[in-house]
């Protein structure tokens, strides 16, 4: 559970996208976080405050004049009991309110209070969303500090497409659960390979790996989540891109050097994930081969440039840091990896069940070295890396 003991403070404004913050209570909750609803009156004109209610487990505020509440004080105890004012969806006439400092129902009111960070998912038509009124409270909402969700792009309840739409409760949650990471990397460069490459033999086969990608998005949500600038460069996998993180497709082993190395020289840190086939098909054909009675075809291979050895080599290299996949003497393999490619770090794991589990073991192989860490979902091995990422870059020769 990602959210064990977060208080979340939801603020809920009209519009038609009040139905989904359902769905974020119910996931707010089950990732262990307690949730206190506010809803203002033009919201409960789209979901009633019982479902809320129903969801939360708690009271639903409304009013401002509650006589119920201790002190008539809610709007200062609301916040002073938060880590964070979620507001979502947050309309364009909340937004204008909250960027001017006008407080004029309960939920304003409490915002205006609050003494916790505040997170607003917009959603609106999007003539509203692009007109210059509301565009000159976000850059003034972005320059108090308010960290702005989206909103997303598509089709609107309206009937028109465009930008405003309130971005998912699982994107929501992801954004809430990276702003309670500390921010180890902020605003450091970060490049990821991902994923395996795919050597083409014809235009319907092709040399490849079993990797899934999850080691590699796992490690650029947790880079992310830390604050970082992050591009990852991935090859043929279908998982889903982490929020913030700038994404480029490639196929082939070539694509992925080509994409890696016009932009590792102006990196912080570069981490190379990918299973990179070492060989490539010397000739591709242009047509289907064909099973003619001749005898079987000869596949001649010819070596990939090495990515991660080629950006260690550059005059004024990032932080380098590899993995090693290996089915036995991961140490032994992982090391030697590590000194032919001039890496200061590697990270090994075992291939046990093949690639695309949920779960890793990791050793890492630096100089002080090796560090094992303990058989854990992807994501948290991803964030105890990036955690050794930064120690390294404050000090190359930090211990364990
Ligand atoms: O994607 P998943 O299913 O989650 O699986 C993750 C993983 C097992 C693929 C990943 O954790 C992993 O170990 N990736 C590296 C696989 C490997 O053993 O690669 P290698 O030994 O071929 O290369 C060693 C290092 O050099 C790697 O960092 C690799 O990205 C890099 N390399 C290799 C060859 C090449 N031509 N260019 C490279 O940059």
């Amino acid at each position: 559970m990602e959210l064990t003991g977060k208080r979340i403070a939801l603020g809920i404004t009209g519009g038609i996208a009040a139905y989904k913050s359902a769905e974020l209570v119910r996931l707010l909750i089950k990732q262990g976080a307690s949730v206190q609803v506010a809803m203002t009156e033009a919201a409960t004109h789209f979901i009633t405050p019982t479902t809320f209610q129903a969801l939360s487990g708690n009271r639903v505020f409304i009013d401002q004049w509650d006589t119920n509440v201790a002190n008539s004080m809610a709007h200062i105890n609301f916040s002073r009991e938060a880590d964070v004012l979620l507001v979502a969806p947050a309309s364009a006439n909340f937004l204008a309110k909250v960027a001017n400092g006008i407080a004029d129902d309960l939920l304003t009111t409490l915002t205006l209070a609050r003494d916790c960070p505040l997170l607003v998912a917009p959603a609106m038509n999007r003539q509203m969303w692009s007109n210059p009124a509301t565009q000159r409270n976000i850059a003034t909402l972005l320059g108090d500090e308010v960290i702005v969700l989206g909103p997303a792009s598509g089709e609107q309840a309206c009937g028109e497409i465009g930008d405003g739409r309130m971005i998912e409760p699982e994107e929501i949650l992801e954004e809430l659960i990276a702003h309670f990471q500390p921010k180890l990397l902020k605003d450091k460069k970060v490049l990821i390979t991902a994923g395996p490459t795919f050597e083409a033999i014809d235009p319907v086969r092709g040399v490849t790996n079993l990797s899934s990608g999850k080691m590699g998005f796992a490690i650029a949500r947790a880079a992310h989540e830390a604050g970082a600038q992050v591009t990852l460069v991935c090859g043929p996998v279908s998982q889903p891109t982490p929020r913030g993180v700038k994404r480029i497709d490639v196929t082939s082993a070539l694509e992925m050097h080509a994409e890696v190395m016009q932009r590792a020289a102006t990196q912080d840190v570069f981490i190379g994930v990918a299973a990179v086939a070492d060989y490539r098909p010397r000739i591709v054909s242009g047509q289907k081969t064909k099973k003619d009675g001749s005898p079987p075809p000869v596949v001649e291979l010819v070596q990939n440039p090495d990515i991660l050895a080629e950006v260690a080599a550059l005059p004024e290299p990032p932080l380098c840091v590899g993995f090693a996949a290996e089915t036995q003497n991961l140490a032994e393999y992982a090391e030697k990896k590590r000194r032919a490619k001039k890496i200061p770090l590697i990270v090994g794991n075992l291939i046990q069940d093949g690639f695309g589990g949920e779960e890793n073991t990791l050793i890492l192989f630096d100089d002080n070295g090796q560090q094992p860490l303990a058989p854990a979902p992807k994501l948290e091995l991803a964030r105890q890396l990036i955690a050794r990422i930064a120690t390294l870059l404050e000090n190359p020769y930090a211990p364990h």
